[in-house]
This record gives C-alpha cells, sequence and structure tokens, in this order.
C-alpha cells in the first residue's frame, strides 16, 4: 500500500480532498500521518471525523519530524495549504517526495498572496500548479496546472472555483503519480 504523509496549517480542504480520493478508490493510498504546524488548523477537525491520524509540530525542531516522517517510510510527502518554508535538510531527506498545491499558474505569482497578486495585475485567468517542492520557493518541477477565465466572477466565486480546482488536480496528480 502507498504511505502518504499530508503537511497542512489551515483549513484542510486539499487534505480532505485527498483523503476522500483514497476514500471514493480513485487513489490506492492510505494517509498514515497528517502533520499540523497550528493548534487551530481546519485540518484538524476534518482528520478527526475522517478518522485519520493527526499530529500538531511547530516543525521548529525539524529533525524531529524528518524522524517522524522516516519511521513512516511514505511514498509521498503532500503539503496541503502549508505554510511554512521547509528548510534543505528536510527537502533533501524526501527528495523528490514532496509534492505541494499552489493557488497560481507558476511560474507567476509565487509565495504569498498569489490570487491578490494574479488580480492586481490583471490577469482574466489564473489557475493552480501542482509541483514538487525543491529548496526554493515556489519553483520545483510542474507536475500539472488548470486555468480558467475570471471574467464577471465575483472574488467569492474566484476562491471557490480556484479551490475546486486546486482539488481536482492534486488528485488526479497523487493518483498518476502513485501509478507511475
Ligand atoms: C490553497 O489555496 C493552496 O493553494 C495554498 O493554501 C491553500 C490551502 O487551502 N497553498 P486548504 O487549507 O487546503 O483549504
Amino acid at each position: 500500500m502507498n504511505k502518504l504523509v499530508v503537511m497542512a496549517s489551515g483549513t484542510g480542504s486539499n487534505f480532505e480532498a485527498i483523503a476522500k480520493g483514497i476514500i471514493c478508490g480513485e487513489i490506492n493510498a492510505t494517509i498514515e500521518l497528517l502533520i499540523v504546524n497550528n493548534e487551530n488548523a481546519g485540518a484538524i477537525e476534518r482528520a478527526e471525523s475522517l478518522g485519520i491520524k493527526w499530529l500538531y509540530n511547530d516543525c521548529k525542531n525539524i529533525s524531529e519530524v524528518i524522524e517522524i516522517i522516516e519511521e513512516i517510510n511514505p511514498r509521498l510527502v503532500l503539503l496541503a495549504g502549508y505554510m511554512k518554508i521547509l528548510p534543505e535538510n528536510f527537502i533533501k531527506a524526501f527528495d523528490n517526495k514532496i509534492i505541494n498545491v499552489h493557488p497560481s499558474l507558476l511560474p507567476k505569482y509565487k509565495g504569498l498572496h498569489a490570487v491578490e497578486q494574479a488580480l492586481e495585475a490583471n490577469e482574466t485567468e489564473i489557475g493552480a500548479t501542482i509541483h514538487y517542492v525543491d529548496t526554493g520557493v515556489d519553483t520545483g518541477k510542474i507536475i500539472t496546472q488548470k486555468s480558467f477565465s475570471i471574467k464577471n466572477l465575483s472574488t467569492e466565486e474566484i476562491y471557490e472555483t480556484l479551490h475546486k480546482i486546486e482539488h481536482e488536480i492534486y488528485v488526479k496528480s497523487v493518483k498518476s503519480l502513485l501509478e507511475n
């Protein structure tokens, strides 16, 4: 069985999408552990209701986190709204196994507030990217992207559509990475 570790800081909708992709049989894997670096992360409640083991760790002692993940020996480490830059020793420990979802069409709008950056630049199309994580910020190899037109969409509709797209392409990417 393909073991996964997910890391999240926020509401955890991408985490839940992956978990549901497993439940419905699209992804052949188990989420062995959710690691949150924020005690108030909504992802915790989702893990509880999905019966997925979770752990709070502020990741200040990164070697401790590396040890925990190495013990699990997952096929992939999925960052799902994990809002902290991971140090080089972490990236190297799980080389080519760490995947992230980013709310822009990379290489455009790296880092924080990517949607706001795109709106300020008057983009008419935005989107999401699934990519490998390397030692830069949102610079790793792109796995897949999907865009949509934001013409006539309210801010709320933009975020809603973006999240749907993130969930869709994250589940598809994990499925395909595990099958290849
Ligand atoms: C997503 O928009 C993702 O692209 C970004 O953080 C957000 C996390 O959302 N990295 P959620 O916690 O998965 O709902």
